[in-house]
């Protein structure tokens, strides 16, 4: 049964899965070893929580309770959960190295999930020990927002496992779909194309991002796709990019594209840091 969640990384996708968290009533350690990203998390979470309160979603009172549940942590030794999501940079060997600590501190029962938008579950999973209380558990951005989460199913990942985190998917209020292992899972494997396409039209025709985004968001699309890779972070996206096309046999038409590479190696990586696509301080294109 799943009641103590720790999470992993407090960056974007860890401070928002802390709050879907702690907003259904579940208590969280949120966990980070960089200096600054403790104080950085906190204050995406407060200021999400306000925005609730602003728009007059939660009462004041409510959103205390939320802040309660969470325990900001600098110690991986006080990382005992029932269950452990990660959330830290999309490197595997991070991740592996993580989850052996975490494997060593909890016992046997705590499942261990990754947020991973394309590593390999399999891979991960035959690093680190009782691999069967293992899996994916993909959260999507603003992670106390979006409905939807990918649980992925990996080759040793028994059924009591992804039992468990449906249901703890459907505690939070999440529409947990349950996937195999394969490279993207769903939807990140389906999206692929709309961000590189993107990016092509802007090689090809000199676009405007404001420009694409318009259009697509005026034919139905929520969020255009340069919007949207500010918001999922260029680093990520790059990562996200990169691990799919390897892991598929480098077709051509999931190569990433030399846009994204440049805008990483600059830092501009989007909303995160204040300038991407778009550049937030003017709320203009960068
Ligand atoms: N950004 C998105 O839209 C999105 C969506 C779904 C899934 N994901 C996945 O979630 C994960 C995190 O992505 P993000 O966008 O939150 O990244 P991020 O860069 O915003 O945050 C990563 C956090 O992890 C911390 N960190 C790095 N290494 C660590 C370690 N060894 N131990 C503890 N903390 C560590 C960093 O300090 C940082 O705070 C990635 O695997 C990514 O693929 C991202």
């Amino acid at each position: 049964m799943i009641h103590q969640i720790a999470v992993i990384g407090a960056g974007t996708m860890g401070s928002g899965i802390a709050l879907a968290c702690a907003s259904s009533g579940f208590p969280v350690i949120l966990f980070d070893s960089f200096p600054g990203a403790l104080e950085k998390g906190k204050a995406a979470i407060e200021k999400n929580i306000q925005y609730l309160v602003n728009k007059g979603k939660i009462s004041q009172v409510t959103a205390n309770g939320y802040l309660v549940n969470i325990r900001f942590c600098d110690e991986i030794i006080a990382c005992k959960a029932d269950l452990i999501i990660e959330a830290i940079i999309e490197k595997p060997e991070a991740k592996i190295r993580v989850f052996q600590q975490l494997a060593q501190i909890n016992g046997e029962n705590c499942i261990l999930a990754s947020n991973t938008s394309s590593l390999s579950i399999n891979d991960i999973q035959k690093e680190i020990p009782n691999p069967e209380r293992f899996a994916g558990l993909h959260f999507f951005n603003p992670a106390h927002i979006m409905k939807l989460v990918e649980v992925v199913s990996g080759k040793f990942s028994d059924s009591d496992t992804i039992a468990q985190l449906v249901t703890f998917c459907k505690g939070l209020g999440k529409v947990p779909v349950v996937c195999k292992d394969s490279p993207g899972f769903i939807v990140n494997r389906v999206a692929r194309n709309y961000y590189l396409e993107a990016m092509r039209i802007m090689l090809a025709t000199q676009a405007a991002p404001e420009v694409v985004d318009n259009a697509l968001e005026n034919a139905g699309f929520k969020m255009g796709p340069f919007r949207l890779m500010d918001l999922i972070g260029m680093d990520i996206n790059y990562a996200v990019s990169q691990s799919l096309y390897d892991a598929l046999g480098k077709p051509e038409r999931l190569k990433p594209s030399p846009i994204q590479q440049q805008l990483v190696s600059d830092g501009k990586l989007g909303r995160k840091t204040g300038i991407g696509f778009y550049n937030y301080s003017t709320q203009s294109p960068a």
